[in-house]
């Protein structure tokens, strides 16, 4: 465990540590990490060994159902999805049209909400129904992602196309293009590498919203809203940002790729500066996701190239800081090998995190307690209201 500030009881409360660090709020059989602190553990086998071997219908059947199924039940799970992906409600895209033009995010918060108007009067929570909007809303989110930027970029958008496998179609969606057999199952692996981490900060909101027995539409629009945000989702996007400057840099000052890539992380980490792609609340070591992508990496354009910018970055991070890469400086990269527009990165995430939502709203209305932590005041007490024309004319 790292040196964190430990929990203390005053008052008979237990304050524990800002961010809630290593404080355990609930037991979960979906993932978690080891007790070395080395893999999370995705109900029983490690993230690498499903991210680098199992489908996303497979990985999406292990998170919904428990375990890994055999032919049939695949074909169930399989059907089901690239059924609802077909019926994505045309109202519902039609409406993103209306959306002023920003980050895409906001095109799954909209979508995802508009669908639980759509489909309003046949949810519930129980475990079944749960279970079946949870799988509509697993189908129709690329739909909905890939339409609300295409119809703001290009005007228009493709249709999904039930015939085909879940990952190639949304990443054919984004992209308006066929993928090669490569570009899909790479864009495949990085879906069920994000598909679920523990108790992080956008899974936690979805239990947040599912403990008040809200429906899984407002809960997992609520992860997508937490997942925006820079210290979540949002650092593959800014990942990439960061190495095409450092690329940019090179090419400029007609330096190396490591001599501009050591310059420019040491003079932002003079600056206090974040680097983006590095750090992570659990893995103080290595981030095991790197290893799937990484792979995947060098079989893109630019293999070679994209890794020797990626290693000397890591060199520089842990002889400076000791601070790792996580998955996202990985997956940044990537999916500029994958010619996917960069504020489509983050929304990528939604769509491979969104199974570990449903798994885990499921799981939390099936044992459900209210989370409502208690606050320690610090603010002033006593003031008397006073009316405005004596307040504010003294
Ligand atoms: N660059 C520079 N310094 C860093 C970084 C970084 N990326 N990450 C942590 N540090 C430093 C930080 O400044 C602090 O230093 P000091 O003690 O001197 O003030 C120390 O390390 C501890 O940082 P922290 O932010 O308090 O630690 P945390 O466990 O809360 O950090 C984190 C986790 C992910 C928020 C953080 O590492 C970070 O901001 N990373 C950059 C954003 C990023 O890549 N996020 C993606 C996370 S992985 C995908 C996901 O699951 O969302």
């Amino acid at each position: 465990m790292s040196s964190s500030p430990e929990c203390r009881v005053e008052d008979n409360l237990i304050i524990v540590p800002k961010g809630l660090q290593n404080v355990v709020v609930d037991e979960t059989k979906i993932s978690g990490v080891d007790p070395k602190g080395e893999h999370t553990i995705y109900r029983g086998y490690t993230i690498d060994d499903i991210g680098r071997n199992a489908s996303f219908y497979e990985a999406a059947h292990l998170f919904l159902k428990g375990f890994l199924p055999c032919d049939e039940e695949l074909k169930e799970l399989r059907d089901s999805i690239d059924k609802w992906r077909g019926k994505t409600p045309t109202k519902v895209l039609e409406a993103l049209k209306l959306v002023p033009r920003s980050h895409p995010m906001y095109y799954g918060i909209y979508g995802v909400s508009l669908l639980g108007q759509y489909y309003a009067g046949e949810w519930s929570t129980d475990r079944d129904t749960a279970y079946d909007h949870g799988l509509r809303i697993i189908a129709q989110l690329p739909v909905i992602f890939a339409a609300g930027w295409n119809l703001a970029v290009n005007g228009t958008y493709e249709q999904p196309d039930s015939s085909r496998d879940h990952a190639s179609d949304s990443l054919r969606m984004i992209t308006l293009r066929e993928p090669s057999d490569i570009e899909a199952r790479a864009f495949e692996s990085t879906l069920v590498l994000y598909m679920d981490h523990g108790f992080n900060a956008s899974t936690f909101t979805v239990r947040v919203i599912a403990s008040t027995l809200s429906d899984i539409y407002s809960a997992v629009a609520g992860g997508i809203a937490a997942l925006k945000g820079p210290l979540h989702g949002g650092a593959n996007e800014k990942a990439i940002e960061m190495m095409l400057e450092i690329r940019r840099l090179a090419e400029e000052e007609g330096s190396s790729l490591e001599e501009a890539t050591e310059k420019y992380i040491l003079g932002k980490l003079s600056r206090k500066e974040k680097i983006m792609g590095f750090g992570h609340r659990v893995y103080k070591l290595h981030d095991p996701r790197t290893d799937v992508a990484e792979a995947f990496i060098r079989q893109l354009p630019e293999g070679e190239t994209w890794l020797r910018l990626i290693k000397k970055a890591e060199e520089v991070m842990w002889r400076e800081k000791k601070i790792p890469a996580n998955i996202d400086l990985y997956t940044g990269v990537l999916y500029y090998q994958l010619g996917i527009p960069i504020p489509m990165y983050t929304p990528i995430f939604a769509i491979g995190r969104v199974v570990g939502w449903v798994a885990h709203y499921i799981e939390q209305v099936e044992n459900n307690k209210l989370v409502r932590p208690t606050e320690k005041y610090s603010g002033p007490v006593g003031l008397k209201y006073e009316p405005l024309e004596v307040r504010c004319r003294r």
